[in-house]
């Protein structure tokens, strides 16, 4: 892939944050939980089958789709792949690539899962994303996809930085964020702790705040509040999708036993090929 694609400020964001998110590294199993709620699957149905992960990032879930023991195939566009493969290359089960989804070097139709987290809203025409992804499941075959939900998503105040944030370069932009987020965190979590209207008050300051996750200590709290406050800033693309159109891309593939449900800000569309 190209250096500057892109997603070059995502290559540079996951070798910065290559542990920060990884259940191995936090003592927790917040990736663990988080895939097993968003896709209804089991552990126990994973082992041993094929599964294909879109825009693996650092490999927070590949760690834990290997973990299970999942014949995992993995691919992102970035230079996060090297941030996956320093921590993941030991497992046997993982076949990790670089590459886009317009792209993939897989046989078609071959892959009896499908999983694809947090990517989509980040690509330059999400409807061909997600409609190019199924084209590597086998028929019968089981998929996962989150998405940011269209509406809430476009009235955080996000939105009126990244027309200058997306643009900086990763490594500016990375180190303001460092310097302003772990500050602004007590401020964020005392407007959210205000009665009734604490969430609302909160959305206010600009700063990824993980309040409800059990994240172990301080320090944890403030790298999660740093990378994903440079992750809602620095992507070139952000389209969040209204509930209408996913379900009638799922109907215009002829996907079986859809379901469509919202946890937190994402939409989590799946079902059966
Ligand atoms: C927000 S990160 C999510 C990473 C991981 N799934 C997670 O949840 O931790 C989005 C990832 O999608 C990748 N990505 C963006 N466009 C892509 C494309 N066309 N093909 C493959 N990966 C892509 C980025 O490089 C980035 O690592």
């Amino acid at each position: 892939m190209p250096r500057d694609s892109y997603a070059a400020g995502f290559g540079y964001q996951w070798n910065q944050h290559r542990l920060t998110q990884l259940d191995s590294h936090s003592g927790v199993p917040i990736s663990r939980d988080r895939l097993l709620a968003q896709s209804g699957w089991s552990a126990t149905e994973l082992r041993g089958k094929s599964v294909l992960e879109c825009g693996s990032g650092a490999g927070r879930f590949t760690e834990v789709l290997c973990g299970m023991g999942a014949e995992v195939t993995s691919f992102d566009i970035s230079s996060a792949v090297h941030a996956n493969n320093a921590t993941n290359s030991g497992f046997p089960n993982l076949r990790l690539v670089q590459a886009s989804i317009y792209e993939m070097p897989f046989p078609q139709q071959s892959f009896d899962y499908l999983l694809c987290f947090g990517v989509i809203q980040h690509t330059p025409d999400v409807e061909r994303s997600f409609k190019t992804l199924f084209r590597y499941l086998r028929p019968g075959g089981r998929f996962c996809i989150d998405v940011y939900a269209a509406g809430v998503a476009y009235l955080h105040p996000r939105h009126l930085l990244r027309p200058v944030t997306k643009r900086l370069p990763p490594k500016t932009l990375y180190s303001w964020v460092k310097r302003t987020a772990p500050p602004l965190l007590p401020l964020s979590t005392a407007l959210g702790a205000t009665p009734l209207v604490g969430p609302y008050l909160a959305r206010l300051i600009p700063v990824a705040n993980h309040q409800h996750l059990p994240l172990p200590n301080k320090a944890t709290r403030r790298a999660w509040s740093v990378l994903d406050t440079f992750d809602w800033l620095a992507p070139r693309y952000e389209s969040p999708q209204p509930r209408r159109r996913l379900e009638r891309w799922t109907r215009e593939l002829g996907l079986r036993e859809v379901t469509i449900e919202r946890h937190r800000g994402l939409h989590v569309v799946r079902g059966v090929k």
